[in-house]
């Protein structure tokens, strides 16, 4: 439901007479003037139809009037319908209490128009209730749900190298304290979000340093970039104020919006605690009322307090490895290295967490559970983890291959290993037979970087194509840092996307590292079910990558212009698609971290690609920054301690969801809410009846709140997805093959067809001069001139 609070009811069309007009199947029907376009206009879903739709639009509308009393809607029922008020009230009720009242001009429902969706409230006429309806049998009939551009959700990035002014700590009495404390404590938002113990919580009071506030100062204004600190009040008093554009005051439904409406903090009270968990444009202005004085608490120093109880526990791991005797002649940092690369292992009762005769790859620590050792079918011994003890086994796997001489298996209800094979181990030092031949002065064999290999193949995979011989044929696409055009060469008419993104953007935005990175992790792939990286360019003020053309179109405008939520056949398909991109990925130790059907592209067969690496990395053991697209959070992305990567496995059950329902699971217009219903989990939500049965079980297996139990990071891997119910009778060879029909095949009538993008110019991120500083952050960016 989209309600509009503050509507301007001048646009509203009343008391014009419905004029009867024959609808497509020849029956009269009244229809609402023309002069119900302009209004039209305000409603956000509508916002996104060209203007020339617009009659169309209004002769779409049916007059529909209710009694007193009548009910419109119904909460939980599903939806098919969109009504704006004429004239009279209406009352909104969530769970059977009334949350706001609906007046002329306002609406609800928008998003029925699109897909079967449960109601979130019951609206009740309160007195005569003139309105306009448009039915999506209509809308569709019409064609307009064709002609709708759908916006891309935005990543938050939390890569900036901005360096944030952090103040020293002031001088406290015990009673600031102790209210900076209760502050802490007392913020809903922070609490469900992030676990503070009291050690953590005395920490971030340490740092906390002291500002006063003038009267009439804003402390904090909305859309700041500038947004890197929290707000404890000790004195005085702030209005917090937002100024609710019409779109965003439509997107919010009526509960959301009261929720969000002024408010004033006074002492105790705190604020800007998103800028904790990530650097985003603040949401909201904060003005203080009277002379104020605020604690301040920066993100740098809050995340790394949560990110501490990871470097303890990486503490106690070199604790366990000290115990293991093929890796005694480690140095230090070396032990070090291994334990924070690490995993975490699920078992459940009776799992072979290996098998007797196997071949070797990876060495265990029980850390939660007890298993049996068992020789020729006899069992030998039983290991159990307790808090002090952390058996280990198979550690000669990283020496050789050879076959395991025991089975071991889990006897306790679940249990959890750490987990380290060989191939990692020598990605982050040496082999370990070559460790252990060195000399006692020999350096420390700890590498500051993941090798990054490119992946050239056979072939002389980059160097290839020249940038001057590449002619612009029109805008794909507006990503968050620049635009990708269609691009021709014009020697061998073969034609490409060009993603260009402005330097002086780049750096102004302090994403040079990100973009390095995502240009190395464009290089390491090659799979068909990601977008291929031809060549990179580094202009004198933009650099650019050369990517595979995939002209079928985003699946996210393709899931809405073709109705295809709901479909199972075609969640599949795509996500099988996201597996093997995974799998791929993975394989090379990069995480994606940012899955949602905006980066899923289809080429002109229908086939489906990942593309934007702008997020992705490669990391052995965890990695700390929070980012990724709200909507598709993972818990451990939200508590800030550290994840791997199995937050793609979160992402790739968030993803099936919202194939099969038409929305995410989590989902609100208010940040802090979907975070807040991430961590209460997935068990909490409602599955609608199209995500049922085993898609809702393969949901719910991905989507798992401790990432190790994820369905792929538990033994067998990626194929316990491919053997999932939910793929029961899928064709993953042909898949692979790509020679599986792919369910929705979209027209593309040559190779320069555009009509399945539809950019639009003003989304362009803006384009910044770039002097060069004469750090050389981009001297190793190009393969070709
Ligand atoms: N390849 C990479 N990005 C693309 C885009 N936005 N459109 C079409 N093909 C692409």
């Amino acid at each position: 439901m989209g309600a509009l609070l503050c509507s301007d009811c001048s646009h509203a069309p009343e008391d014009v007479p419905a004029q009867p007009m024959s609808d497509s199947r020849g029956a009269s029907r009244p229809v609402a003037p023309s002069g119900a376009s302009k209004f039209l206009l305000q409603v956000k879903l509508f916002q996104r139809l060209p203007e020339t739709e617009l009659p169309t639009l209004a002769s779409a509308c049916e007059p529909k009037t209710f009694r007193s009393g009548d009910k419109v809607i119904t909460e939980g029922d599903v939806g098919d319908a969109f009504y704006i008020i004429r004239s009279g009230d209406a009352s909104v009720s969530v769970g059977g209490k009334e949350v706001a009242v609906l007046k002329q001009g306002d609406y609800f429902g928008e998003n029925a128009l699109l897909r079967d969706e449960p109601r979130t409230a019951s609206i009740v006429a309160k007195s005569e209730l003139q309105t306009y309806m448009i039915s999506r049998t209509k809308f569709e009939e019409m064609g307009l749900r064709e002609k709708l551009d759908f916006p891309q959700r935005k990543a938050v990035a939390g890569g900036a190298i901005k360096e944030l002014e952090v103040k020293p700590p002031s001088p406290k009495t015990a009673e600031e304290r102790k209210l900076m404390v209760q502050a802490l404590r007392n913020n809903q938002n922070l609490q469900s979000c992030v676990s503070l113990d009291d050690k953590q919580v005395a920490v971030l009071v340490d740092a906390a340093w002291k500002e006063t506030v003038p009267i009439g100062k804003e402390l904090i204004k909305e859309g700041d970039l500038n947004a890197d600190y929290f707000y404890i009040v000790q004195s005085g008093k702030f209005s917090i104020s937002v100024t609710q554009t019409e779109s965003q005051a439509q997107s919010a439904n009526a509960a959301q919006a009261a929720a969000q409406s002024l408010g004033i903090v006074s002492a105790g009270g705190s604020f800007g605690e998103l800028a904790l968990l990530y650097f985003a444009p603040r949401a909201a202005s904060v003005r203080a009322v009277q002379d104020s004085v605020v604690w301040v608490i920066d993100r740098k120093t809050f995340k790394s307090t949560l990110a501490k109880s990871a470097q303890d526990t990486v503490k106690d791991y070199v604790g366990y490895l000290d115990k293991v005797q093929v890796l005694a002649k480690l140095k230090p940092d070396e032990k070090e290295a291994v334990a924070k690369a690490l995993t975490e292992m699920s078992f459940s009762k009776s799992e072979d967490v290996f098998q007797q005769g196997e071949a070797g790859d990876a060495f265990y620590i029980l850390v939660e559970g007890e298993v049996a050792v068992i020789k020729d079918s006899t069992e030998q011994t039983r290991l159990k983890a307790s808090g002090k003890e952390a058996p280990m086994f198979g550690e000669r796997a990283l020496l050789t291959k050879e076959p395991r001489i025991a089975t071991i298996t889990v006897t306790s209800e679940t249990a959890k290993a750490l987990v380290m094979d060989k191939e990692t181990f020598e990605m982050i030092l040496q082999p370990l037979d070559e460790l252990n031949k060195r000399g006692k002065d020999a350096p420390s064999a700890v590498k500051k970087e993941p090798a990054v290999r490119p992946n050239t193949g056979s072939q002389k995979r980059f160097g290839n194509i020249e940038r001057k011989h590449l002619k612009q044929l029109g805008l794909l696409g507006c990503g968050g840092f620049g635009a990708v055009e269609l691009v021709e060469h014009v020697e061998n008419g073969n034609t490409y996307a060009l993603k260009a993104l402005s330097k002086g953007y780049v750096v102004k935005s302090g994403m040079q590292q990100s973009v390095m990175s995502e240009k190395n992790v464009q290089l390491m792939c090659d799979s068909p079910f990601i977008v291929k990286l031809f060549e990179t360019y580094n202009g004198s003020q933009t650099l650019y990558f050369l990517l595979e053309l995939a002209l079928g179109g985003e699946l996210y405008a393709t899931y809405n212009k073709k109705g295809l939520f709901g479909k199972e056949p075609h969640a599949k398909f795509y996500l099988a698609g996201v597996t093997h991109a995974f799998e791929h990925l993975h394989s090379k130790k990069i995480v994606f971290r940012d899955l949602k059907p905006e980066n899923l592209l289809l080429n002109e067969h229908g086939k489906v690609k990942l593309t934007d690496m702008g997020l992705a990395k490669v990391i052995i053991g965890k990695t700390y920054t929070t980012c990724g697209t709200p909507d598709y959070f993972a818990p451990e992305l939200i508590a800030s301690t550290g994840h791997t990567h199995a937050v793609d496995w979160w992402t790739a059950g968030i993803l099936l969801f919202e194939l099969l329902s038409g929305h995410p699971p989590f989902e609100s217009a208010y940040p802090m809410q979907i975070y807040q219903k991430v961590t209460k989990g997935i068990h909490k939500v409602a599955f609608p009846p199209k995500c049922r049965g085993p898609a809702e079980d393969l949901v719910r297996c991905l989507c798992k709140k401790d990432p190790s139990e994820r369905l792929p990071m538990k033994k067998g891997g990626v194929a316990n997805i491919k053997k999932h119910m939910f793929y029961k009778g899928f064709d993953w060879q042909a898949f692979q093959d790509l020679t599986m029909e792919p369910p929705y095949k979209p027209q593309v009538k040559s190779k320069k067809d555009m009509c399945n993008f539809h950019a639009r110019k003003d989304d362009l991120p803006p384009q910044v001069p770039y002097k060069e500083d004469g750090t050389g952050w981009d001297k190793d960016f190009a393969t070709s001139t």
